[in-house]
């Protein structure tokens, strides 16, 4: 078969022979799209089908899609034909002329034929894609073959076909384009179904798609959205719709008879939409730690009034060597972190879970703060149920922990809104969890640690008793048992911490927070750790570590030598002005 003859019948029912796909349609036959999937040979009731609705909040960016390069789209002379073949009108371009390239696509491929998908006179729209759930009036798909192959050897590979996808909207009558007036006009000679037009106005395909911006699409791997329906198809959708006056857009079914050729969507089965960098942040804005949001770590820079590009960013990795001492680093001063009523509701934001203090109670000062700070909440960081997994957000020396608490304090003399922008205006208090060794016959230990262990898993036991009745996202539960700060934080060492200026680790990550990082871990039960993850419904809930450029790490003085000296000094000063 001669190939412009192969490119004249070609259409997506045909592209794989003529015989099974002959028997399908929209409406009024024994195979409509409810029952293509019965066709034989067809892929129609396979996992990876399109169309799809685009929820834009899902949609993973993904910074690989940048622009397409569309090699003779500007060409005036590149469309050869207008065809109706039953189900469509298709558009046959000259061979090897245009090509399609860049874009995020693996490969370069070569453009066949354009044609659409709309719905019936009396409006009723018909593109196959939806975007949040909106159906446009039209939708243009243009074709393109992996360059080399065949179209047998195309529709056998994953990636074989490239569709851009173009949303058609109806405008107000009068905004006609000349373009699409002159292209539709050759509707009228193909009524008839098989018949074809030669096309002679010079019309390229830059003239139709007119201003949408290219850099703004959606991506997903599908497949034809005709039997046989193969999964071949690197979809593109853009996301800007062409402007197509309305009468201009009735001319389709009216001149056609053929109205409603559009495929219903199809599951998404797991697969992931992914969108260009152009694309705006969504309204829903979803971030989160893993990739299956529109907000994965690595792209929550992108989201709206977000600092989470910038140069002083938490958490870090706390590298020993470079660390330096600092003599200011004092004691904290703690106020009411032993109140056995401090905390008011415990809650699960859908990224930790959180107990959130009574107001204007609970204070942490000293420590080289230099302010009084008024403590909000704590919050926690954790990995999966597996043993030894790495949950916590700061490291030193590359090590992690399995959990991480966070006490988060705001200066006590500003507002919420102003300590988010002030470099100090906020304080965290971070904790290291380590597993308690619950191995209690194991020979070693000491007594006192025993001890010591087992009150602290008390406390513990009573806190993580409130998780399971949080597993909603954002439900809450009233703590009305008596537990304070201190308790939970049991004899852990709060003398020698490190000192470092960065920022909140969950978006905005605004650069507020003067970071006290604990040397000593709290010790927990690897059982308890557990149901952070179990309970919450989600895992590994922390922040990939962030460069440090041109931090300092500040630590505490070294206290073992210096310190009796340092209490004999003080002593003799006290001694000496008291007496
Ligand atoms: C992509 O397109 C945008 C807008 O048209 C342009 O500013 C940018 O330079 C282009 N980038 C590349 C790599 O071509
Ligand atoms: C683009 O069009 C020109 C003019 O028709 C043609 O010579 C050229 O081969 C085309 N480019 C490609 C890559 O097909
Ligand atoms: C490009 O190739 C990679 C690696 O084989 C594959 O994972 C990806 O899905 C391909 N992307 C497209 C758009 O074909
Ligand atoms: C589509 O057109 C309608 C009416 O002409 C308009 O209200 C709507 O905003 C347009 N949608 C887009 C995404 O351009
Ligand atoms: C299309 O149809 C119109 C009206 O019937 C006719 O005047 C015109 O010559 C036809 N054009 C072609 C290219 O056949
Ligand atoms: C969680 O939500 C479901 C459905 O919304 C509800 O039936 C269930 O009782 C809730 N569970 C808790 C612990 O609140
Ligand atoms: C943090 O930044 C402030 C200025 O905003 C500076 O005075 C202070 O020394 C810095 N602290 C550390 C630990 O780098
Ligand atoms: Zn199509
Ligand atoms: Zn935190």
């Amino acid at each position: 078969m001669h190939l412009s003859t192969l490119l004249l019948c070609l259409c997506w029912g045909a592209l794989v022979g003529a015989s099974d796909g002959s028997d399908w349609c929209y409406t009024g036959c024994e195979h409509t799209p409810a029952h293509w999937s019965s066709i034989s040979g067809a892929f129609c009731g396979g996992t990876k089908q399109s169309p799809i609705n685009i929820v834009t909040s899902h949609a993973v960016t993904d910074d690989k899609l940048h622009n397409f390069t569309l090699v003779n789209f500007s060409s005036q002379h590149a469309l050869k034909s207008l065809t109706n073949n039953g189900h469509t009108v298709k558009c046959i371009l000259e061979e090897n002329e245009v090509e399609v390239k860049g874009g995020g696509l693996n490969a370069t491929y070569s453009s066949l034929q354009f044609h659409f998908h709309w719905g019936d006179t009396d409006h009723h729209p018909g593109s196959e894609h939806m975007i949040d759930g909106h159906r446009y009036p039209m939708e243009m798909h243009i074709v393109s073959l992996k360059k080399g192959l065949t179209v047998q050897q195309a529709i056998a590979d994953p990636e074989g076909i490239a569709v851009l996808g173009f949303f058609i909207n109806a405008t107000e009558d009068g905004a006609t384009s000349q373009t699409w007036d002159n292209f539709t006009s050759y509707l009228m000679n193909i009524s008839a179904k098989d018949s074809m037009v030669s096309i002679s106005h010079s019309i390229s395909i830059d003239d139709l798609i007119g201003d949408v911006d290219l850099t703004k699409f959606y991506r997903y791997m599908g497949s034809l959205t005709t039997p046989t329906c193969n999964e071949a198809v690197v979809w593109t959708v853009f996301q800007e719709p062409i402007k197509v006056s309305k009468n201009l857009i009735k001319r389709f079914p009216m001149k056609t008879m053929l109205s409603n050729v559009y495929r219903p969507t199809q599951a998404l089965n797991g697969r992931h939409v992914y969108a260009s960098p152009a694309i705006p942040p969504s309204p829903g804005h979803a971030w989160c730690y893993d990739d299956h949001c529109a907000y994965s770590p690595a792209h929550w820079h992108l989201l709206p009034e977000s600092h989470c590009g910038g140069a002083r960013q938490s958490p870090i990795n706390i590298e020993k060597k470079y660390v330096v001492e600092d003599q200011r680093l004092d004691d904290f001063t703690y106020t009411k972190f032993d109140d056995k009523h401090a905390m008011k509701y415990i809650t699960n934001t859908g990224h930790t879970v959180k107990a959130v203090l009574k107001d204007g109670m609970v204070e942490v000062s000293g420590g080289g703060l230099g302010y009084v700070y008024s403590t909000l909440q704590f919050h926690f960081h954790w990995g999966s149920t597996t043993d030894g997994s790495e949950g916590s957000e700061h490291a030193v020396d590359s090590k992690k922990y399995p959990m991480e608490m966070h006490i988060v304090n705001m200066r006590k003399d500003l507002t919420l809104a102003e300590a988010k922008v002030t470099p100090t205006g906020l304080a965290v208090l971070g904790f290291f969890i380590e597993a308690a060794d619950d191995h209690k016959g194991h020979g070693g230990g000491s007594e006192s640690q025993e001890e010591g262990s087992t009150s602290n898993s008390d406390h513990w036991k009573k806190f993580t008793s409130y998780l399971s009745a949080i597993q909603n996202i954002s439900s809450k539960v009233e703590v009305t048992e008596e537990i304070s700060i201190d308790d939970l934080l049991g004899d852990v060492d709060r003398t020698e911490y490190y000192r470092y200026n960065g920022s909140l680790t969950t978006p905005t990550c605004n650069e507020a927070v003067v970071w006290t990082v604990f040397k000593n871990p709290i010790k927990m039960d690897k059982d308890l750790m557990k149901m952070f993850p179990r309970h919450a419904g989600y895992h590994d809930v922390y922040r990939p570590q962030q460069p440090l450029h041109s931090r300092k790490i500040y630590t505490t003085a070294a206290s073992s030598a210096p310190g009796p000296v340092m209490m004999f000094l003080l002593l003799a000063c006290f001694c000496a002005l008291s007496v």
